[in-house]
């Protein structure tokens, strides 16, 4: 059925949404059929835009019970009467997906910037859950190994010269930024991050789940706030705590209109020209352009770019599925300061 001239932008999005929750058949399901019904996407026209993602729309209807499955039966709760709750929701949420399996190529990319002990700075790190890259043990498939951190293990297969670290970093500081930081502590947020995982990623909630538990045994230094705001506050936390400061945003810059994209990219740029922080960034190829333009392009719609100081060096499917390594950059190329 062809939608109405007003709704085609929010359709294309709902396509793209739906060709990006190809690992789950629920979800690309309902992406698919939304983009198909102009009754269903003039509701969510109403939302803000921000707001008109497919993943929080979605996250919100099972927040208020509807359990995956047929299409009807989130046409009729997002069409009928239960629609005001559900809208709240939605307006009182964000996607706020905390994903662990990140930190198989964040561990990477400290990895690259030498053995000195590191500070952490997230931008949008939701509950801080992937501040804790020393306390998993990795399983780069194909490539190699680090074991060792006592913790819950993260798998993923990769292809290229991944250069897999001899050592875990030290960490000594955790600090993360969010608009709305979750708190692991707090039953409530925890089923929210949970209710995001998507139908069928029954081992991501089960990564969730142990995660959950590594980051309660030492909650991160989280600050409110927007990032471009709290950045220089968070490097000096993070720099008196005597490591290197490296900041790094995963699935976070997507969240900032396109001004503050470009205001995010040069402060970072001319942090690490004046020596003041590594900067690693993971995000899908549009978000950071200048980034994803030096690695060849990815090879399906949800990888993201996985660039230090500035470099791409690898795609990684936004969920932890795959890992490419497109830059055999030569060791010592980014020395710890
Ligand atoms: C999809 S989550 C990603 C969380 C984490 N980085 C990860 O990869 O698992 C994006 C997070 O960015 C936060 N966020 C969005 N815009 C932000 C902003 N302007 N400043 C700070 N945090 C922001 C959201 O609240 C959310 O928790």
């Amino acid at each position: 059925m062809q939608p109405p001239s007003d709704l085609t932008d929010i359709e294309e999005r709902y396509r793209l949404h739906a060709a990006e929750m190809s690992t789950s058949p629920c979800y690309h399901a309902w992406a698919s059929a939304v983009a198909d019904d102009p009754e269903v996407l003039r509701r969510l026209s109403g939302l803000p835009p921000l707001k008109q993602q497919a993943n929080l729309v979605f996250a919100a209807a099972r927040r208020h019970g509807l359990a995956p499955g047929p299409y009807d039966d989130l046409r009729a709760l997002l069409l009928g009467p239960e629609w005001p709750a559900v809208r709240e929701t939605i307006l009182a949420r964000r996607t706020q997906t905390n994903e662990v399996a990140r930190l198989t190529a964040l561990t990477l990319a400290l990895g690259m910037l030498g053995d000195g002990p590191v500070a952490l700075v997230e931008l949008g790190a939701s509950a801080g859950l992937c501040l804790y890259p020393d306390r998993y043990d990795y399983l780069w498939g194909g490539a190699g190994e680090l074991l060792g951190s006592g913790g819950p293990t993260l798998r993923i297969p990769v292809s290229g010269p991944v250069p897999v670290p001899a050592g875990h970093p030290r960490i000594t500081a955790r600090v993360g930024i969010d608009l709305d930081p979750l708190d692991v502590t707090d039953e409530d947020d925890m089923g929210w991050l949970l209710t995001l995982i998507w139908p069928g990623h029954d081992e991501r909630r089960d990564r969730l789940a142990a995660a959950i538990e590594v980051t309660r045994a030492e909650p991160p230094h989280l600050l409110a706030g927007d990032m471009l705001d709290r950045l220089d506050e968070a490097i000096e936390i993070a720099a008196a705590s005597g490591g290197t400061p490296v900041v790094h945003h995963s699935a976070a810059a997507a969240y900032l209109d396109e001004h503050d994209r470009a205001e995010l990219e040069n402060r970072l740029r001319t942090l690490v020209a004046a020596g003041r922080c590594h900067w690693i960034s993971l995000e899908g190829p549009r978000v950071i352009p200048s980034l994803a333009v030096t690695a060849p392009r990815p090879y399906a719609a949800d990888h993201f770019c996985l660039a230090v100081d500035g470099r791409a060096l690898g795609w990684f499917q936004g969920h932890g599925a795959a890992l490419g390594w497109v830059s055999p950059e030569p060791a010592g190329e980014y020395p710890s300061k």
